[in-house]
């Protein structure tokens, strides 16, 4: 059975109740029976009933973060029954922001992927190198290290539910990507430590790239045989660009 492609956007923390209704209904507007891969949306947290409310029935909802606690005396955090409640199907964990700005850790990561799991939420774990990692060589390393931090938390059922997100740090909001080959041999080692984990269902994870994707490079990149579609930031604040990146994945 061949994998299904997946395009999601991450709207992080933009726009503004307007806006945002705004580039839903110019989303809604695109021809949705043209798509042949899963389309994602995560918008700000505040925004999640609305944009429910508003999406096309084929588009799917995401959240960008999760409370690593059940609901309860957690000021501020949204828990995973809440963001099921409002109609998640997929959550961000793991965001190299979340980790660089907020100091979340791979153990808080892999807590917040088991909370998504328990909730029917797929967690899009999102893994990558800084740029002094990658021109040291150690990129492969540093994100299987950040992958094997999830064996501590994760049974080999739900590692094999999870979607993964290559984003090297260095690409994210640069205008500058990754080469087709240099994603290519990253995906192609996550997909390996997937076969060592979870065996021939390997091949059905869904791994996306992330960094700097726009129409004018997605083609290529979602051509390589271990990228099955991508993370989008930036564009995917733009509906027409978005529109086209989720037509690139086939
Ligand atoms: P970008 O962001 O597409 O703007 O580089 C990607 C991401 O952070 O998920």
């Amino acid at each position: 059975m061949a994998r299904r492609s997946m395009v999601a956007g991450n709207w992080k923390s933009n726009g503004s109740q307007q806006s945002n209704q705004q580039l839903l209904v110019e989303l809604s507007e695109l021809d949705q029976s043209a798509l042949r891969c899963t389309v994602v949306i995560c918008p700000p947290s505040i925004y999640l009933s609305t944009a429910k409310e508003q999406l096309p029935s084929a588009v799917k909802l995401g959240a960008q973060n999760v409370s690593a606690f059940e609901q309860g005396a957690y000021t501020g955090e949204v828990s995973a029954d809440m963001l099921r409640d409002t109609g998640c199907d997929y959550a961000i964990v793991g965001h190299s922001e979340r980790r660089q700005l907020f100091n979340e850790q791979d153990a808080d990561v892999a807590t917040k992927a088991l909370r998504l799991l328990e909730h029917s939420i797929t967690p899009i774990v999102c893994v990558g190198e800084t740029l002094s990692e990658r021109q040291q060589g150690d990129s492969i390393a540093v994100v299987l290290a950040q992958l094997n931090a999830l064996l501590n938390t994760l049974n080999s059922e739900q590692l094999a539910q999870i979607v993964v997100a290559y984003e090297p740090i260095w690409a994210i909001g640069t205008g500058e990507t990754a080469s087709p080959e240099q994603a290519q041999a990253v995906h192609a080692s996550i997909r390996e430590w997937f076969r060592k984990q979870v065996g021939a269902a390997a091949d059905q994870i869904t791994i996306l790239y992330g960094g700097s994707v726009k129409s004018s490079n997605a083609t290529e990149l979602f051509a390589q045989a271990d990228i099955d579609g991508g993370l989008i930031g930036g564009a995917s604040l733009n509906a027409q660009e978005f529109y086209k990146i989720c037509n690139a994945a086939g």
